[in-house]
């Protein structure tokens, strides 16, 4: 009897003891495993942003985090007063919406691009603000470079590498008000900047997550350096786009006549197909030399892409839309190819664009057929007085 409870109370014993023990192990693996999660999730947070990425969403709504100004120059306006000599007349290279464009060297020597803001409002201060914190984050040699800002009470500055050959549409049409020396674009330049333009636009849909909608993507905002190698520029207006496949973003309708996209313009919805929508539109730029709306043109031919698309896949016709400069640059086949993408790009249905990636695929085989048979471009010295004269055309993009 006494024997038969002793062996009851071990048994009793070894049970509180299994169970004290597997719950321990519970708990220690839960605390393990928590701690993992802790870490896992640090270390992510701290890769995406060095990778130049969002950090955290807001309402379902992309936002970015305030910018790191890592890399970035802050300047005061005495320095940017004195590097473009006063903001002299004679040091101004253009004007856009967001204010005037100055020539100047930094101390260092270094050529720069100057732009002061002029315009008063919330919207300006909007787009100094998106521009300064993704263009400190995002890194391509298709991306126009920001050097550094300035930014008190009165002035608003960005500081910008200087791209020799200045915006792409004024070197395909005379551009009103502008001193530059206008010039035409050979055949083989005009693929390269074709090409480039095209990587930027990659980089920014494809290469970062979110994606970003450059939102602005025009002919003016693709600037070309001394050797015509293209960067794309102005991200003042750009937005996050949505990670899910097929998502959009609803923003308020901004951009510029001619290049946005129907869909966009319609119903406000932006993806990054409203980007591949204008970059056909420069395409076609390219191929015809024609500014994408021009009211002063006979009937029907008012609008590029109404006029062009019909035009683009009936090899009779499209050699009727090309830039008449561009007679015996080109092969017909080829000619074919290009008019070919710009009219998947400017599809009316966002669906059937291409991503940014075909694009680049599809013209990196016409750009190569170009590189052993280098020739001096027809394109003559921009920004004249400053700048070094066109040379390496056709050379490889870096
Ligand atoms: N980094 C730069 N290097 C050389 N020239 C530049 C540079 N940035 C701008 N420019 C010149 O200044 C002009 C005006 O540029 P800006 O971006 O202010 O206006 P925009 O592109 O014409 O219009 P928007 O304001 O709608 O973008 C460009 O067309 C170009 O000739
Ligand atoms: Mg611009």
């Amino acid at each position: 009897m006494e024997s038969e409870d002793y062996e009851e109370s071990k048994e009793r014993v070894a049970l509180v003891a299994i169970v004290v023990l597997a719950s321990l192990a519970v708990a220690s693996l839960l605390i393990a495993f928590s701690y993992y999660c802790y870490i896992r999730n640090k270390v992510s947070k701290r890769l995406k942003f060095q990778k130049g990425e969002e950090v955290e969403s807001k309402n379902g709504v992309s936002s970015i985090q305030v910018a790191t100004e890592k890399g970035l120059q802050v300047f005061t306006y005495k320095q940017l007063h004195s590097a473009t000599g006063g903001f002299g007349k004679s040091n101004v290279i253009g004007h856009g919406a967001f204010g005037s464009v100055y020539r100047g060297v930094l101390h260092d020597g270094r050529k720069v691009a100057v732009k002061l803001m002029d315009r008063a409002g919330k919207q300006g201060v909007d787009e100094f603000k998106v521009e300064v914190e993704l263009l400190s984050r995002l890194r391509s040699p298709h991306l126009l470079a920001l050097i550094g800002y300035c930014s008190d009470n009165n002035h608003k500055l960005l500081v910008y590498e200087f791209m020799a050959n200045g915006g792409l549409q004024e070197h395909l049409y005379p551009v009103a008000g502008s001193n530059a020396v206008y010039s035409k674009l050979d055949w083989e330049t005009r693929l390269r900047i074709a090409l480039d333009a095209a990587k930027g636009l990659e980089y920014l849909h494809e290469h970062v997550s979110p994606p970003v909608i450059h939102r602005d993507f025009k002919s003016s905002n693709i600037l070309l350096d001394k050797n015509f190698h293209a960067k794309v520029s102005d991200f003042g207006l750009a937005r996050l786009g949505s990670d899910k496949a097929g998502g959009h973003v609803s923003t308020r309708v901004l951009g510029t006549q001619g290049y946005v996209a129907p869909e966009y313009a319609l119903t406000g919805h932006l993806t990054t197909k409203s980007d591949v929508y204008s970059y056909g539109v420069v395409l076609l730029e390219l191929l015809t030399g024609r500014v994408p709306v021009d009211m002063k043109r006979g009937p029907g031919e008012a609008v590029l892409v109404s006029w062009a698309l019909p035009k683009l896949t009936d090899r009779e016709k499209v050699a009727q839309i090309m830039d008449p400069a561009l007679e015996g640059q080109y092969s017909l086949k080829e000619v074919v190819q290009v008019a070919a993408i710009a009219a998947m790009c400017v599809q009316p249905e966002a669906d059937y664009r291409p991503l940014m990636a075909d694009v680049v695929q599809s013209l990196v085989p016409l750009v190569k057929i170009h590189r052993p048979t280098t020739k001096a471009g027809s394109c003559s010295s921009f920004h004249a007085a400053k700048s070094p004269t066109a040379q390496g055309l056709g050379r490889a993009s870096p």
